[in-house]
């Protein structure tokens, strides 16, 4: 029988204040699925390794599942699949961690097939299996886990998603904490009625990291990650944020916001010594809030979803 094994990025959506558009791709994290052609006509979640969390084997409660039968039923095939998952990141952290295992599910599958399915295609399935899990319905990381650089959605109906690109000189310091925030929870924060001088802001601040992609620009990025939107609204589920932007920016971080729906934080430079800094002193801001966290130092990844050797 046929087999396939395939690597999905974390990723970072919104990118500051490009909430719901912008997403980021990042190396170093990302789930696993292994496909498998099994008998009969069913989705199986056959294994599930490495969740810190309960993830269902429920193929229809399962982004992975969810993912991988949108996608068979986009090719229009009927055969049995077999999958297992590995979690390569924290579940509920801002990291995109549904939609890696979702983008990975898509892939296999389609892969496992011979790829007849556009990228277009792959991300729609993916965002199903992401839509069950986040209560909302968005490509921001599920396009990055499977076209790698950051993207840019454009619509969701029609699926319009653009690759921007990549900054080869930004160096991405991210800080986890060890607490789970759901996305749906985090989306229920966001208010209805903003400020016109915020949604300038946020406009002009989202139009130049989206340049500063294109344009591999680190100073176009530097300095735009502000939020005046998404980003106040959802302190009330971070309260320590405030204090670790300030231990990142007095670190000489060039900008630092939450990654997705949080908590995990994020924080930019152009330098390793800075980054080596950036990330004591956030680490240390969070232990003085009695918070545990994991911090690493790591980079966007160009290369998003892609089939890797089996074991
Ligand atoms: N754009 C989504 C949000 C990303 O911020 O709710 C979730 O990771």
């Amino acid at each position: 029988m046929n087999s396939v094994k395939v690597f999905s990025p974390a990723s970072i959506g919104n990118i500051g204040p490009g909430f719901d558009v912008l997403g980021l791709a990042i190396d170093g994290l990302g789930d696993t699925v292994e496909a498998r052609e099994i008998s009969g006509n069913e989705v199986v979640i056959e294994n599930i390794f490495n969740a810190d969390h309960d993830i269902s084997n429920n193929p229809d409660k399962n982004t992975a599942g969810i993912a991988a039968k949108e996608t068979l039923r986009a090719l229009d095939i009927k055969n049995g699949v077999g999958l297992t998952l590995t979690k390569g990141m924290p579940s509920g952290s801002g990291l995109g961690s549904s939609a890696a295992s979702a983008a990975a599910g898509a892939y296999a599958v389609n892969e496992l097939f011979n790829g007849g399915l556009s990228e277009d295609e792959l991300i729609l399935a993916a965002m199903k299996g992401e839509a069950y899990v986040s209560g909302g319905y968005f490509a921001d990381n599920v396009a990055p886990s499977i076209l790698g650089g950051a993207t840019l959605t454009q619509s969701i109906d029609p699926l319009k998603v653009s690759k921007l690109g990549t900054i080869d000189e930004l160096i991405l310091v991210l800080i986890i904490p060890n607490i789970q925030i759901l996305t749906k929870n985090s989306r229920d924060v966001i208010p209805n009625k903003i400020d016109k001088r915020h949604f300038i802001t946020n406009m002009a601040n989202t139009a130049s990291i989206t340049a500063a992609f294109c344009k591999n620009d680190y100073a176009l990025l530097k300095d735009n990650l502000i939020d005046m939107i998404i980003e106040p609204a959802r302190t009330k589920l971070i309260p320590w944020l405030a204090d670790i932007k300030s231990a990142a920016v007095k670190a000489g971080a060039d900008g630092c916001t939450i990654s997705g729906a949080g908590p995990t934080i994020f924080a930019i430079s152009n330098s390793h010594q800075r980054a080596k800094k950036i990330k004591y002193e956030m680490e240390k801001e969070f232990n003085n809030h009695g918070v545990e966290c994991t911090g690493f130092i790591t980079t966007p990844s160009n290369a998003g979803s892609r089939e890797v050797m089996m074991d």
